[in-house]
């Protein structure tokens, strides 16, 4: 899905992230499977995550994401015409994480609000989607929110998933552009769902209700065949963002910053290379946050500007791949 044009018509009006106060270091990790500090570090470039209290659901992480964006934004919640939750992990499923968001930040009575499912890649999914809304006047300001509580989901007896992830929330204000060229320019959407058993949560849907059965078995937890969402997420990650730079006339060296999705360090080091930008202009949070899925690129967005590393008029990609397999990316001008 790419832009009409390269004159942007939406814009990030205002970014907030939470992240629970609890901190969980692999050496943590080291106590619960048969794993190491040094091994997290070298294949994967995670050193903590954040871990969310036995009270907190996604909503109360969306909402509070939500509030500092919205502060950010200058925009009261009440202004807000459409609510979209990015998670994996919804508060229950049914009704949409959206409709707890609504009434945590006081958003109007009959303001619309959904949930998607598009992984880690639903942050790239719901700015598209913001995108389209603002631009067709479908409406003025949209409220996007990545949020997941990974942690609830993880199999603590599998090394090879619960050292990868960690809660948290990210959000963004998409209202409509000032009409000086700044703003989000393109989103590209992809999946290819032959590879959806590569990484997938099999049980607790309609395809196998839980039972005291496949609860025994982790089918409710996250499985992962990790080496093969590795090789495809770099190969892919690169050709999506180089479509991102070509789509809108520019070269490589015309971008000052890239937000991805922090899944893992090596990845990130391979979609560099492939697209010939230095790991200096890309923002890794990664060491402290670990994989937040649809969180994760909000967060790390947050992150960026209050360390001032994103300045106005940088061309700043976005790029994430994750479960479906879905991947995208997005362009925004700053
Ligand atoms: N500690 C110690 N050893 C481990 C651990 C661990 N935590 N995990 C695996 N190992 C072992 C393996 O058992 C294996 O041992 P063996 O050689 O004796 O069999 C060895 O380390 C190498 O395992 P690999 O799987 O080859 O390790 P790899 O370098 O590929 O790293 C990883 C694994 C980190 C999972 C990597 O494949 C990866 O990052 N994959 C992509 C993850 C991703 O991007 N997911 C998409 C987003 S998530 C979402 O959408 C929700």
């Amino acid at each position: 899905m790419g832009a009409s044009g390269n004159i942007p018509q939406s814009r990030i009006l205002g970014t907030g992230r939470y992240l629970p106060e609890k901190v969980l270091t692999n050496f943590d990790l080291e106590k619960l499977v048969d794993t190491s500090n040094d091994w997290i570090v070298e294949r994967t470039g995670i050193r903590e995550r954040h871990m969310a209290a036995d009270h907190e659901a996604s909503s109360d992480l969306a909402s509070e994401a939500a509030r500092r964006a919205l502060k950010a934004a200058g925009i009261d919640a009440r202004e807000i015409d459409l609510i979209i939750v990015s998670t994996v992990t919804p508060d229950m499923p049914l009704p949409a994480t959206a409709m707890f968001v609504q009434q945590n930040i006081g958003a109007r009575p009959n303001c619309p609000g959904f949930d998607l499912s598009a992984a880690c890649a639903g942050f790239i999914y719901g700015l598209s989607l913001a995108d389209s809304m603002v631009k067709s006047g479908g409406a003025r300001y949209v409220l996007l929110i990545g949020v997941e509580l990974l942690t609830r989901v993880m199999n603590w007896k599998d090394r090879t998933t619960c050292v990868l992830f960690g809660d948290g929330a990210g959000a963004v204000v998409v209202g409509p552009s000032e009409g000086d060229g700044r703003g989000i320019l393109s989103t590209h959407l992809y999946a290819d769902g032959s590879l959806a058993s590569a990484l997938c949560i099999p049980g607790g849907g309609s395809r196998m209700p839980n039972t005291a059965q496949t609860i025994e078995q982790g089918k409710h937890l996250v499985h992962m065949v990790g080496k093969d969402v590795f090789k495809f997420a770099v190969k892919a990650l690169a050709s999506a963002s180089a479509t991102a730079i070509e789509h809108n006339g520019l070269r490589p060296e015309d971008i000052h910053r890239v937000v991805p999705h922090q899944a893992n360090i090596r990845i990130i080091e391979g979609v560099s290379k492939r697209c010939g930008i230095p790991m200096e202009r890309f923002f890794i949070n990664i060491d402290r946050i670990g994989n937040t899925s649809s969180a994760s690129i909000p967060i790390a967005l947050d992150e960026a500007l209050e360390a001032g590393v994103i300045a106005r008029g940088n061309n700043i990609v976005f790029c994430a791949l994750g479960g479906g397999i879905a991947w995208g990316s997005a362009l925004v001008r700053w």
